[in-house]
């Protein structure tokens, strides 16, 4: 066992995918599309501006990217924009989250979030999944202005707890997440819940698994 366990916040801990489901009938002709570019023009923005210096918030990325998708795809619903952004705010957690964060609680484990999502963003979608009681801490990037991979962003973890890099347990499922963590030195757990290919591989988790059940064995 680790002396915390840090996670991601969307793909990880909350469906990112779960706002164009929930208004899958009022997003156009192809509702799925939308949503994967949506996803992958957020994370390009962040590493983009940050590759430049020129920080926005994860907020206004969100909705930058959302424009960006609803104008990409043919016969989308312009008029859907408010509703999914709305919708972001409030994502659905994964079902096993929950049980999860109170069993690493019970071994007094601390337990946080780390998230290039704006504190507003991260507190809106813990209050809507009803953890906040589970989390010691809501690391935002927000603080410092720069998006994950920057090491900056997986020190703030360790200069707050006063640990060593390898003393965290980092879970996250996005592969280029667990790559920049590892390069900073956490112990990683890749959370590969779709499947994807490996990539990086000079840059290996310590464990895959398909969902955060498998922390706990
Ligand atoms: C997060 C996004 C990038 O930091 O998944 O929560």
């Amino acid at each position: 066992m680790f002396k915390a366990y840090v996670f991601d916040a969307y793909g990880t801990l909350f469906d990112v995918h779960s706002a164009v489901s929930r208004h899958f009938d009022s997003v156009g002709e192809n509702p799925a599309r939308v949503s994967e570019i949506w996803r992958n023009k957020q994370l390009e923005y962040t590493w983009v501006r940050t590759g430049m210096n020129r920080y926005k918030d994860f907020w206004q990325l969100t909705a930058d990217a959302l424009d960006f998708a609803l104008a990409a795809v043919p016969n989308s619903n312009p008029d859907c924009r408010q509703t999914l952004l709305d919708a972001y705010m409030t994502l659905d957690c994964y079902e096993e989250v929950p049980s999860v964060l109170k069993q690493l609680k019970e071994k007094s484990i601390k337990t946080a979030i780390l998230s290039n999502g704006s504190p507003k963003m991260l507190s809106a979608a813990v209050r809507h999944a009803g953890i906040e009681h589970l989390l010691d801490n809501q690391f935002s990037v927000d603080d410092i202005a720069v998006f994950k991979t920057e090491p900056a962003t997986y020190k703030m973890v360790t200069d707050t707890y006063s640990m060593q890099a390898n003393e965290v347990a980092f879970q996250s499922s996005n592969r280029w997440d667990i790559a920049g963590a590892t390069a900073f030195g956490f112990s990683c757990h890749w959370i590969n819940r779709t499947k994807q290919p490996d990539e990086y591989s000079d840059l290996q988790p310590k464990k895959v698994l398909s969902d955060l059940n498998g922390l706990l064995d």
